[in-house]
């Protein structure tokens, strides 16, 4: 077994988002070094860094680079080169490691690795194979986030056209009543300790997390159940870093959705209400420490809402707003951009009680927006 990897050595971040700045402020806070390897120059996480390394994920010299000045690199998000990550893995700690992030980064790996297991998830097969149940939902295979690339199909003939247009790999999956959606986020380590976060409710609009509630509202056996799954998981894919599961309750069961092998939307509650974030988890997870304690702080609940581009139609919102509730918490990423869509920042309300924690953190998104 290797020993821990201590500060102040210095931590690699493929991917320059808002998960890749958190990232590096938890690691820069412990005292490591960091570095981040992204390919746009105002990215969120460039920004925090010791050095941004401003390049494609695959340029040899950026990548020699960062296994010249890093003991362990890791990824913001799901698409890093294979090519990349084997390279980097010769010289230095890379976790999570390339298989395991081939198996989150493709919907068809990860739904055979989800039937290999026995584990339950939406009926699927194949783009154009097998018999599908209607109404569906066309899923391109790779490359496919918020809802994108994604297509809702009503029968064969739209399914044919939708195969058609989206003209690469998909997945056709029966679209499952949904009681509700979470995920869990749990942490690994090499040498097999785990840890988990209490179960998340999330709600999505047109595709995109919009609320996320902590602690769900879901049956305690559920939680229990989906807590325990998300570990079996991660020690079947021998993952080593933060993984996030997604899944459904439907009709009382568990199906699991999808694999984010990374920090996740879901967890930025963590930020303000756990002892551990999520991504001071990531770093002692793919350093090797000991792993931190993961209990919902203060009242006990917690809601985050996202704060989208469009929200931006209108000019800046009034952020004073947001900043004169004391139970609240304003994040932005410093995205240059405010488009339709794009993941700006987000607000989390801290409380005693589910429900009123996700009623106010509604309520105050509007007023700060108004
Ligand atoms: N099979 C399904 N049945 C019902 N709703 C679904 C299904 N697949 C996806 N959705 C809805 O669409 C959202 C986004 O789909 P997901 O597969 O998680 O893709 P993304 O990678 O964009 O997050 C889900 O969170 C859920 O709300
Ligand atoms: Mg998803």
């Amino acid at each position: 077994m290797s020993p821990p990897i201590v500060p102040p050595a210095t931590i690699g971040v493929l991917g320059g988002g808002q998960l890749g700045r958190y990232t590096v402020v938890a690691a820069r806070l412990m005292g490591y070094g960091t570095v981040v390897l992204e390919p746009d120059a105002t990215a969120p996480a460039g920004r925090v860094a010791d050095l941004h390394v401003v390049a494609p994920y695959d340029d040899p010299d950026a990548v020699d680079q960062l296994a010249a000045r890093c003991a362990v690199v890791t990824t913001e998000f799901e698409n890093p080169p294979a090519g990349t990550l084997e390279r980097l893995a010769r010289d230095v700690v890379v976790a999570p490691s390339a298989a395991a992030v081939a198996v989150a980064q493709d919907r068809l790996a990860e739904k055979r690795f989800l039937r290999g297991l026995g584990v339950p998830t939406a009926p699927w097969t194949p783009g154009g194979e097998g018999q599908v149940v209607f109404p569906a939902i066309v899923k391109t295979a790779r490359l496919g986030y918020d809802g994108k690339g994604q297509v809702a199909v009503a029968d064969e003939d739209e399914l044919t056209a939708a195969l058609a247009e989206l003209g690469v790999e998909c997945v056709v999956e029966q679209r499952v009543p949904l009681d509700v959606e979470i995920s869990v986020i749990v942490a690994r380590t090499s040498d097999g300790r785990t840890a988990t976060y209490p179960v998340a409710e999330n709600h999505h609009v047109a595709g995109i997390l919009d609320l996320t509630v902590v602690p769900a509202r879901i049956a305690p056996e559920r939680a229990v159940e989906a807590e325990g799954l998300a570990v079996r998981l991660a020690e079947a894919l021998d993952y080593v870093g933060v993984l996030a599961v997604e899944m459904f309750v439907s009709a009382g069961a568990l199906l699991v959705n999808e694999l984010a092998p990374r920090p996740h939307n879901s967890g930025h509650w963590t930020l303000d209400a756990s002892v551990t974030s999520q991504f001071a988890q990531q770093v002692r997870a793919v350093c090797g420490l000991a792993l931190g304690a993961t209990a919902v702080t203060g009242g006990g609940a917690a809601a985050m809402v996202n704060l989208l581009g469009d929200r931006w139609a209108r000019g800046e919102p009034d952020w004073a707003v947001a900043l004169a509730d004391p139970a609240a918490r304003l994040h932005l990423y410093g995205k240059a951009e405010a488009r339709p869509g794009r993941k700006m920042g987000h607000l989390t309300l801290l409380g005693a009680a589910a429900d009123e924690v996700a009623a106010r953190a509604l309520a105050l998104r509007e007023a700060v927006t108004r």
